[in-house]
């Protein structure tokens, strides 16, 4: 996978899959994204870009910058995935098309429209629980605690082995990065885990009425395979419980840090969506994903040949001063229009809908039910090769 640099491009020690990394990213964001609009990651031997521009132009461009190949390190041409590849995620149209236009209805905004009301009746008892407990873990008992009670309820699986979801993503994750610590670890712990997921992705395992029957029956109305409606349930599961632990677990740690922009959200809890959105974009959950070139190309006007990894700092474009005024400041008004949070383009997330409905319902109890959020002791990172988040964030909630 190692490409011979163009001299124009410059190298830079950095390691983004590494702990040091993970514990504070934003040196290196910047590094990159200001050395030049392309670099060479010298330990990985792959092309990054930390530039939005950059990214939105990649990301725009499945033709020429293709996730069948892989949107982890891996390149499918060279070595198999570790585990199938991405149903979706790592597919190109054709074949791409087809499914996400099945998703796409699965998911749609008049579909998740209509879990509101659950959503917010869970979000009141899940915050009520948090607040009633005086300190609670701001990851465990709300980040955590939420999606796993709403989000396997939407897709129609049964209460018991949900804790598996968790492990389970973090594996998918790390496996887009190199074969580290993490990903051993991750991968010592998944045989269990994959099976079960396997299981859980079956029509029998599935109650009628959720996301995952409603796969199904797209593979009755002909629509996709039954292999395949039991792949995107599994696509599901590996993407829609991380990735939203994470986001809520940000905006919590946002609004802890910040209590002027908590005091804007109580005084006007109607912008919990906007607050959510903008944690996305000043945390962003989903820190990196790569892209493989079909042919050669160039980008930012540095040449890259055909069959090289490009590694997208979508956290980096998030903050990047070109882009966004005063980016280092978390701002609940803030048009967050156009952050790179949930990708763009063919490939954007697909669960967005479901993921903002989440979010917008936590903040909402939270501001009404709580005057002040304490930090009572040193949050401690989790570390992943994909995702960024806290593995504990100690709070005290202080009752409104
Ligand atoms: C705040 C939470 C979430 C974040 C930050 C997030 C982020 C992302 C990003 C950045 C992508 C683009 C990947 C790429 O371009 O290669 C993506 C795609 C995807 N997401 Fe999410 N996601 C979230 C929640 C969800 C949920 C709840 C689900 C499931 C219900 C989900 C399912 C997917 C799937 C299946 C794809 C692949 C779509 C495709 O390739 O067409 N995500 N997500």
């Amino acid at each position: 996978m190692a490409n011979a640099p163009p001299v124009t491009v410059p190298e830079l020690d950095l390691d983004p899959f590494a702990p040091a990394f993970f514990d504070d990213p934003y040196p290196g964001h910047t590094a990159v994204r200001e050395t030049a609009s392309v670099v060479m990651l010298r330990p990985h031997g792959c092309f990054a870009t930390g530039r939005h521009a950059e990214i939105r132009a990649m990301l725009d461009n499945w033709q020429d910058y293709v996730s069948g190949r892989g949107v982890g390190i891996t390149d499918y041409a060279h070595a198999p995935p570790l585990r199938g590849p991405g149903m979706l995620l790592e597919t190109d149209p054709p074949v791409h098309t087809r499914r996400r236009a099945v998703v796409n209805k699965v998911l749609s905004p008049a579909v998740v429209r209509a879990l509101r009301a659950p959503f917010a009746a869970a979000a009141e008892r899940i915050v009520g629980r948090a607040v009633a407990m005086g300190r609670c873990d701001g990851i465990a008992d709300l980040a955590e605690a939420y999606p796993l009670a709403v989000f396997p309820d939407a897709l129609g699986m049964p209460a018991q082995g949900r804790e598996n979801l968790l492990p389970f993503g973090s594996f998918v994750f790390n496996a887009m990065g190199p074969n580290n610590a993490l990903l051993q670890a991750s991968l010592a712990e998944l045989p269990p885990l994959a099976a079960w997921v396997t299981t859980q992705s079956r029509r029998e395992a599935l109650a009628p009425g959720g996301f995952g029957m409603a796969l199904h029956e797209a593979a009755d109305a002909g629509d996709i395979t039954p292999e395949e409606a039991a792949l995107l349930v599994r696509a599901l599961l590996s993407a829609g419980v991380d990735t939203t632990v994470n986001a809520i677990g940000a905006a919590l740690y946002c609004l802890a840090r910040f209590p002027a922009e908590w005091d804007r959200l109580r005084a006007q809890p109607s912008h919990a969506r906007n607050a959510f959105e903008e944690a996305i974009r000043y945390e962003c959950p989903v820190q990196t994903f790569f892209r493989t070139t079909a042919r050669p190309v160039e980008l930012g006007g540095t040449p890259i040949p055909e069959g090289s990894k490009v590694l997208m700092f979508l956290a980096a474009a998030n903050r990047d001063p070109r882009r966004w005024d005063d980016p280092d400041r978390y701002d609940i008004t803030r048009p967050t229009a156009g952050h790179v949070g949930f990708g763009a383009g063919i490939h954007m997330c697909v669960g967005q809908v479901l993921a903002r409905l989440e979010g917008e319902a936590v903040l909402t109890a939270l501001a009404r039910r709580v005057a002040r959020i304490e930090i009572t002791d040193t949050p401690v990172r989790r570390h992943n090769n994909t995702l960024r988040g806290l593995a504990t964030l100690p709070l005290r909630l202080h009752p409104a």
